[in-house]
Protein backbone atom coordinates (compact mmCIF):
# COMPACT_ATOMS: atom_id res chain seq x y z
CA UNK A 1 0.00 0.00 0.00
CA UNK A 2 1.21 3.49 -0.83
CA UNK A 3 0.91 6.19 1.50
CA UNK A 4 -0.36 9.43 0.33
CA UNK A 5 0.48 12.60 1.40
CA UNK A 6 -0.17 16.40 0.12
CA UNK A 7 1.23 19.86 0.71
CA UNK A 8 -1.51 22.65 0.76
CA UNK A 9 -0.89 26.50 -0.03
CA UNK A 10 -1.18 28.92 -2.59
CA UNK A 11 0.64 29.29 -4.76
CA UNK A 12 1.93 25.91 -4.72
CA UNK A 13 3.22 24.99 -7.87
CA UNK A 14 7.26 26.36 -6.29
CA UNK A 15 7.02 24.01 -3.00
CA UNK A 16 9.68 21.50 -2.96
CA UNK A 17 8.05 19.66 -0.21
CA UNK A 18 7.33 17.11 -2.78
CA UNK A 19 10.59 16.52 -3.63
CA UNK A 20 11.71 15.96 -0.04
CA UNK A 21 9.35 13.90 0.94
CA UNK A 22 9.87 11.53 -1.89
CA UNK A 23 13.43 11.76 -1.46
CA UNK A 24 12.90 10.65 2.34
CA UNK A 25 10.51 7.50 0.81
CA UNK A 26 13.28 6.20 -1.02
CA UNK A 27 15.85 6.79 1.88
CA UNK A 28 13.71 4.92 4.19
CA UNK A 29 12.21 2.54 1.64
CA UNK A 30 8.68 3.77 2.50
CA UNK A 31 6.47 3.62 -0.23
CA UNK A 32 5.04 7.15 -0.63
CA UNK A 33 3.06 9.37 -2.70
CA UNK A 34 3.36 13.27 -2.52
CA UNK A 35 1.38 15.45 -4.24
CA UNK A 36 0.49 19.85 -4.25
CA UNK A 37 -2.54 20.29 -3.75
CA UNK A 38 -3.99 24.59 -4.61
CA UNK A 39 -6.43 25.78 -2.47
CA UNK A 40 -8.33 29.20 -1.57
CA UNK A 41 -8.81 30.57 1.66
CA UNK A 42 -12.73 29.54 1.12
CA UNK A 43 -12.36 26.12 0.62
CA UNK A 44 -9.04 25.04 2.38
CA UNK A 45 -11.04 23.48 4.99
CA UNK A 46 -13.39 21.36 2.84
CA UNK A 47 -9.95 20.32 0.72
CA UNK A 48 -8.55 18.81 4.31
CA UNK A 49 -11.91 16.84 4.86
CA UNK A 50 -11.52 15.79 1.06
CA UNK A 51 -8.12 14.59 1.33
CA UNK A 52 -8.71 12.91 4.75
CA UNK A 53 -12.02 11.01 2.89
CA UNK A 54 -9.63 9.94 0.28
CA UNK A 55 -8.04 7.68 2.78
CA UNK A 56 -4.40 9.57 3.01
CA UNK A 57 -2.26 9.92 5.83
CA UNK A 58 -1.80 13.10 6.40
CA UNK A 59 -0.62 16.67 4.67
CA UNK A 60 1.53 20.06 4.99
CA UNK A 61 -0.29 23.16 5.28
CA UNK A 62 2.05 26.37 4.03
CA UNK A 63 0.90 29.81 3.69
CA UNK A 64 -1.37 31.08 3.64
CA UNK A 65 -3.42 28.81 5.40
CA UNK A 66 -1.07 27.74 8.55
CA UNK A 67 -3.66 29.67 11.19
CA UNK A 68 -6.54 28.24 9.62
CA UNK A 69 -5.33 24.67 9.97
CA UNK A 70 -5.58 25.38 13.73
CA UNK A 71 -9.55 25.68 13.46
CA UNK A 72 -9.78 22.34 10.91
CA UNK A 73 -7.31 19.80 13.73
CA UNK A 74 -9.42 18.05 16.49
CA UNK A 75 -6.23 17.99 18.67
CA UNK A 76 -3.47 19.61 18.28
CA UNK A 77 0.00 19.31 19.62
CA UNK A 78 2.14 21.65 22.18
CA UNK A 79 4.16 23.21 19.66
CA UNK A 80 1.07 23.95 17.21
CA UNK A 81 -1.21 25.29 20.13
CA UNK A 82 1.64 27.90 20.96
CA UNK A 83 2.41 28.48 17.71
CA UNK A 84 -0.84 29.07 17.03
CA UNK A 85 -0.34 27.40 13.77
CA UNK A 86 -0.48 24.26 12.15
CA UNK A 87 2.10 22.70 9.32
CA UNK A 88 1.43 19.40 9.61
CA UNK A 89 -2.00 17.34 9.81
CA UNK A 90 -1.86 13.34 10.94
CA UNK A 91 -5.28 11.57 9.97
CA UNK A 92 -4.89 9.53 12.87
CA UNK A 93 -5.99 6.14 12.75
CA UNK A 94 -8.67 7.08 15.56
CA UNK A 95 -10.07 9.44 12.76
CA UNK A 96 -9.15 12.68 14.35
CA UNK A 97 -7.46 14.75 12.47
CA UNK A 98 -4.09 15.88 14.63
CA UNK A 99 -2.75 19.43 14.17
CA UNK A 100 1.40 19.60 14.59
CA UNK A 101 4.02 22.37 13.93
CA UNK A 102 7.36 21.46 12.94
CA UNK A 103 8.63 24.41 11.57
CA UNK A 104 10.10 25.42 15.22
CA UNK A 105 12.06 22.28 15.34
CA UNK A 106 12.94 22.12 12.06
CA UNK A 107 14.86 25.46 12.04
CA UNK A 108 16.47 24.24 15.81
CA UNK A 109 17.96 21.38 13.89
CA UNK A 110 19.52 22.93 11.08
CA UNK A 111 21.06 25.67 13.47
CA UNK A 112 22.20 22.99 16.07
CA UNK A 113 22.87 19.90 14.05
CA UNK A 114 23.91 20.87 10.39
CA UNK A 115 25.21 24.47 11.37
CA UNK A 116 26.49 23.39 14.45
CA UNK A 117 26.02 25.99 16.64
CA UNK A 118 24.58 25.28 20.29
CA UNK A 119 22.16 27.83 21.37
CA UNK A 120 22.05 26.80 24.92
CA UNK A 121 23.51 30.39 26.64
CA UNK A 122 23.65 31.85 23.12
CA UNK A 123 22.13 35.59 22.82
CA UNK A 124 19.43 34.89 19.92
CA UNK A 125 17.77 37.89 18.01
CA UNK A 126 14.46 37.02 15.84
CA UNK A 127 13.46 39.85 13.38
CA UNK A 128 9.80 39.80 12.48
CA UNK A 129 6.73 39.13 14.69
CA UNK A 130 4.19 36.90 12.46
CA UNK A 131 3.40 33.72 12.17
CA UNK A 132 6.85 32.43 11.07
CA UNK A 133 8.22 34.10 13.84
CA UNK A 134 5.82 33.13 16.24
CA UNK A 135 5.84 29.08 14.87
CA UNK A 136 9.96 28.86 15.88
CA UNK A 137 9.88 30.87 19.39
CA UNK A 138 8.84 27.98 22.12
CA UNK A 139 11.39 25.75 20.80
CA UNK A 140 13.58 28.46 20.42
CA UNK A 141 13.52 29.10 23.81
CA UNK A 142 13.40 25.36 25.03
CA UNK A 143 17.13 25.58 23.70
CA UNK A 144 17.68 27.62 26.86
CA UNK A 145 19.53 30.66 25.19
CA UNK A 146 20.84 33.95 27.29
CA UNK A 147 18.08 35.58 25.64
CA UNK A 148 15.44 35.74 22.79
CA UNK A 149 15.00 39.22 21.67
CA UNK A 150 12.53 40.12 18.86
CA UNK A 151 12.61 43.11 16.75
CA UNK A 152 9.83 44.31 14.37
CA UNK A 153 9.40 47.13 12.41
CA UNK A 154 6.14 47.62 14.60
CA UNK A 155 7.35 47.66 17.99
CA UNK A 156 3.95 46.55 19.78
CA UNK A 157 3.60 43.74 17.41
CA UNK A 158 7.10 42.22 18.81
CA UNK A 159 6.54 43.31 22.89
CA UNK A 160 2.80 41.92 22.44
CA UNK A 161 4.77 38.41 20.64
CA UNK A 162 7.93 38.26 23.73
CA UNK A 163 4.97 38.68 25.88
CA UNK A 164 2.98 35.91 24.87
CA UNK A 165 6.54 33.39 25.39
CA UNK A 166 7.94 35.07 28.89
CA UNK A 167 6.84 32.07 30.86
CA UNK A 168 9.37 29.89 28.75
CA UNK A 169 12.55 31.89 29.15
CA UNK A 170 14.46 35.54 29.07
CA UNK A 171 12.52 37.07 26.35
CA UNK A 172 12.19 40.47 24.93
CA UNK A 173 10.92 42.72 22.25
CA UNK A 174 11.20 46.11 20.48
CA UNK A 175 11.30 47.82 17.45
CA UNK A 176 14.03 48.04 14.98
CA UNK A 177 16.09 51.27 16.45
CA UNK A 178 16.15 50.11 19.87
CA UNK A 179 19.19 47.40 18.06
CA UNK A 180 21.44 50.87 18.21
CA UNK A 181 24.19 49.98 20.53
CA UNK A 182 23.68 46.51 21.48
CA UNK A 183 25.77 43.93 21.33
CA UNK A 184 26.65 41.31 18.99
CA UNK A 185 24.45 38.28 19.04
CA UNK A 186 25.23 34.81 18.05
CA UNK A 187 22.71 33.57 16.15
CA UNK A 188 20.36 36.69 14.21
CA UNK A 189 17.26 34.73 12.54
CA UNK A 190 15.51 36.59 9.83
CA UNK A 191 11.66 35.67 9.77
CA UNK A 192 10.27 38.88 8.01
CA UNK A 193 8.89 38.79 4.97
CA UNK A 194 11.12 40.99 3.74
CA UNK A 195 13.61 39.08 1.65
CA UNK A 196 10.80 38.30 -0.60
CA UNK A 197 10.97 41.90 -1.93
CA UNK A 198 14.30 41.95 -2.24
CA UNK A 199 14.93 44.51 0.78
CA UNK A 200 16.55 44.08 4.35
CA UNK A 201 15.30 45.13 7.59
CA UNK A 202 17.41 48.22 8.79
CA UNK A 203 19.97 46.62 11.06
CA UNK A 204 23.10 48.39 12.83
CA UNK A 205 26.36 46.44 12.37
CA UNK A 206 27.25 46.33 15.80
CA UNK A 207 25.07 43.33 15.82
CA UNK A 208 26.80 40.74 13.56
CA UNK A 209 30.30 39.75 13.95
CA UNK A 210 32.51 36.67 12.72
CA UNK A 211 30.85 35.00 15.99
CA UNK A 212 27.30 35.42 14.45
CA UNK A 213 25.27 32.99 12.36
CA UNK A 214 22.64 35.03 10.65
CA UNK A 215 19.90 32.89 9.34
CA UNK A 216 17.13 33.78 6.77
CA UNK A 217 14.21 31.52 7.07
CA UNK A 218 13.92 32.20 3.11
CA UNK A 219 15.64 29.93 0.19
CA UNK A 220 16.58 30.73 -3.28
CA UNK A 221 19.38 30.37 -5.46
CA UNK A 222 21.18 33.88 -4.35
CA UNK A 223 21.98 35.29 -1.36
CA UNK A 224 19.39 37.82 0.03
CA UNK A 225 20.48 41.23 1.30
CA UNK A 226 20.47 40.07 4.64
CA UNK A 227 22.87 37.09 4.09
CA UNK A 228 25.07 39.59 2.30
CA UNK A 229 25.04 41.95 4.87
CA UNK A 230 25.80 39.67 7.63
CA UNK A 231 29.03 38.42 5.61
CA UNK A 232 30.47 41.88 4.74
CA UNK A 233 30.05 42.29 8.72
CA UNK A 234 32.49 38.90 9.33
CA UNK A 235 29.33 36.14 9.87
CA UNK A 236 28.55 33.02 8.68
CA UNK A 237 25.21 33.32 6.60
CA UNK A 238 22.96 30.53 5.71
CA UNK A 239 19.47 30.17 3.97
CA UNK A 240 16.09 28.46 5.18
CA UNK A 241 16.84 24.76 2.67
CA UNK A 242 18.10 23.30 5.92
CA UNK A 243 15.33 24.33 7.88
CA UNK A 244 12.85 23.14 4.91
CA UNK A 245 14.51 19.79 4.86
CA UNK A 246 14.47 19.30 8.89
CA UNK A 247 10.57 20.57 9.42
CA UNK A 248 10.14 17.85 6.57
CA UNK A 249 11.70 14.84 7.95
CA UNK A 250 9.66 15.92 11.60
CA UNK A 251 6.57 15.59 9.51
CA UNK A 252 7.89 12.15 8.06
CA UNK A 253 8.81 10.65 11.90
CA UNK A 254 5.01 11.72 12.55
CA UNK A 255 3.12 10.24 9.39
CA UNK A 256 5.49 7.54 9.27
CA UNK A 257 7.37 6.61 12.49
CA UNK A 258 10.90 7.30 11.30
CA UNK A 259 13.02 10.22 10.82
CA UNK A 260 15.22 10.17 7.47
CA UNK A 261 18.60 10.90 7.61
CA UNK A 262 18.53 14.39 6.56
CA UNK A 263 21.91 14.34 5.36
CA UNK A 264 21.49 12.05 2.63
CA UNK A 265 18.90 14.38 1.04
CA UNK A 266 20.72 17.61 1.28
CA UNK A 267 23.44 16.82 -2.23
CA UNK A 268 20.37 16.02 -4.24
CA UNK A 269 18.56 18.80 -3.52
CA UNK A 270 21.37 21.09 -4.03
CA UNK A 271 21.68 20.12 -7.18
CA UNK A 272 18.12 20.57 -8.16
CA UNK A 273 18.19 23.94 -6.70
CA UNK A 274 21.15 24.94 -8.71
P1 LIG B 1 4.57 35.26 8.03
O1 LIG B 1 3.35 34.41 8.31
O2 LIG B 1 5.43 34.77 6.89
O3 LIG B 1 5.35 35.53 9.27
P2 LIG B 1 3.28 37.79 8.35
O4 LIG B 1 2.55 37.20 9.50
O5 LIG B 1 2.56 38.62 7.35
O6 LIG B 1 3.98 36.66 7.48
O7 LIG B 1 4.50 38.63 8.95
C1 LIG B 1 5.37 39.37 8.14
C2 LIG B 1 6.51 39.91 8.98
O8 LIG B 1 7.46 40.55 8.11
C3 LIG B 1 6.09 40.94 10.00
O9 LIG B 1 6.94 40.87 11.12
C4 LIG B 1 6.29 42.25 9.24
O10 LIG B 1 6.48 43.39 10.04
P3 LIG B 1 5.19 44.22 10.61
O11 LIG B 1 4.66 43.42 11.76
O12 LIG B 1 5.74 45.54 11.04
O13 LIG B 1 4.22 44.32 9.45
C5 LIG B 1 7.57 41.94 8.50
N1 LIG B 1 7.77 42.77 7.32
C6 LIG B 1 7.08 42.73 6.15
N2 LIG B 1 7.55 43.65 5.28
C7 LIG B 1 8.56 44.30 5.92
C8 LIG B 1 9.45 45.35 5.54
N3 LIG B 1 9.39 45.93 4.34
N4 LIG B 1 10.37 45.75 6.46
C9 LIG B 1 10.45 45.17 7.66
N5 LIG B 1 9.63 44.16 8.08
C10 LIG B 1 8.71 43.74 7.22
Amino acid sequence: MINRYTVIGQPIAHSLSPVVHQLFGELTQRRILYTRTEASPENFAQTVLDWQQSGARGCNVTAPFKELAVDVCERLSANAQRAGSVNTIHMHRDGKRVGHNTDGLGLVADIVANQRRPLESKRILLLGAGGAARGVMAPLLAKKPALLHVANRTASKAEHLASLFDDLGPVSGGGFEQLEGEAVFDVIINATTVSMNGGMPPLPDSIASHQSLAYDMTYGRQDTPFMSWSKSCGATACNGLGMLVEQAAESFLIWEGVRPKTRMAFPRLRELLS
